[in-house]
C-alpha cells in the first residue's frame, strides 16, 4: 500500500519533538479520524532553523508530517506557508488517493505555527 520513501519516513521519522523556546506553535487535528499534529519552529532573520512536531496518527500522517519538516527547514516563512498537501505527497513519491486527507496535516500545523509565529511578533 505504501512506497518505500513513505515507509522509510514512517519507520524513521526525521525531527521529532519539541522545541521549549519555540517562536510559533500550530496544532490541527483531522476531524474525520482525531488524529493530531502539532508542531514547534524556530526562526531566525525570517527563516525556519528548526523544525519539530509530534504527531498522533497514522502511518500516512507521521510519514508526511516527517518530509514535511524536511522540506520545510531552512525555508523563508514566506515560502514555508506555501507548501501544500501536492508538494508533501509527490515528495514522498506518491500516497494512496484514500490517505491524501491524511496529508492535509502537516502544511496546515505549519501554517497554524507560522500564524502564531507572526502573532507573537505583531503582524
Ligand atoms: Fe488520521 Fe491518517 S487516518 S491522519
Amino acid at each position: 500500500m505504501y512506497n518505500e520513501t513513505v515507509l522509510d519516513h514512517f519507520q524513521n521519522p526525521r525531527n521529532t519533538g519539541e522545541i521549549p523556546d519555540a517562536d510559533g506553535v500550530g496544532s490541527v487535528g483531522n476531524p474525520a479520524c482525531g488524529d493530531v499534529m502539532k508542531i514547534f519552529i524556530k526562526v531566525v532573520d525570517g527563516r525556519l532553523v528548526d523544525v519539530k512536531y509530534k504527531t498522533f496518527g497514522c502511518a500516512a500522517a507521521i510519514a508526511c508530517s516527517s518530509m514535511a519538516s524536511e522540506l520545510v527547514k531552512g525555508k523563508t516563512v514566506e515560502e514555508a506557508a506555501q507548501l501544500t498537501r501536492r508538494d508533501v505527497a509527490d515528495a514522498l513519491h506518491g500516497l494512496p488517493d484514500e490517505k491524501m486527507a491524511c496529508s492535509n496535516l502537516a502544511p496546515d500545523a505549519i501554517r497554524a505555527a507560522i500564524e502564531d509565529y507572526r502573532a507573537r511578533q505583531g503582524e
